[in-house]
């Protein structure tokens, strides 16, 4: 999944790529190895006023010291980078290595239930900035945009964190990419 269905392959090319058997070939290669970058697999929850939705991400990454900052990449077509680009919030969460199934679950628009504060039937609590935290998190940061870096098909958002902690055992192994049979990017 993640590969931009329906187009072909995208440039640039390293010399001696020169045709268009060679372009798909290098496309294919040049996909493989981005796919080789060892990742965590994570839920981004999101907030927009009363709107509300989490989904599942593995472009996340801390990119500073200080002040806190971290980033996440997401697709311009999801919910998710509206409620985060009118918003100006995110939570990002991880998950119990034995929560696997969660993955799935995240990967459209949530059913939100307000009165039960439930996300497809996932307990959730508002942190301070407002952004939603799944209960089921094992860690948990919420934070503020600060920055939003247009790139391309995606936009990276940073965002610093006003709040974190645990809701499970610190020492609880988290899910990451390599766990789950499934691919992003590339
Ligand atoms: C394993 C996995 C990893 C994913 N990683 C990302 C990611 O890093 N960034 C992103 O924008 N979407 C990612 N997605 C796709 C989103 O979960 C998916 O596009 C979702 O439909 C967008 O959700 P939304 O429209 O509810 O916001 C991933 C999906 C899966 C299954």
């Amino acid at each position: 999944m993640g590969s931009p269905g329906g187009t072909g392959p995208i440039g640039p090319y390293p010399p001696g790529v020169v045709d268009a058997t060679g372009q798909e070939e290098y496309d294919r290669l040049r996909r493989r190895v981005l796919w080789t970058l060892p990742y965590g697999l994570y839920v981004v929850g999101s907030r927009h006023g009363d709107r509300r939705n989490a989904m599942t991400l593995n472009w996340a990454t801390q990119v500073a010291f200080e002040p806190k900052l971290v980033g996440i990449g997401v697709e311009k077509p999801a919910l998710t980078h509206e409620l985060i680009s009118a918003g100006g919030v995110f939570s990002l969460c991880t998950v119990d290595r034995n929560d696997r199934a969660i993955v799935r679950k995240f990967t459209k628009p949530v059913d939100v239930d307000s009165e039960a504060m439930t996300l497809n039937g996932f307990g959730f609590r508002d942190g301070v900035t407002g952004a939603p935290i799944l209960t089921q998190a094992v860690a948990w940061m919420d934070c503020e945009v600060t920055q939003a870096v247009d790139c391309g098909g995606h936009t990276f958002f940073i965002g610093e964190v006003r709040d974190a902690g645990f809701h499970s055992a610190e020492d609880t192994p988290v899910l990451r990419m390599e766990d789950t049979r499934m691919n992003y990017g590339g």
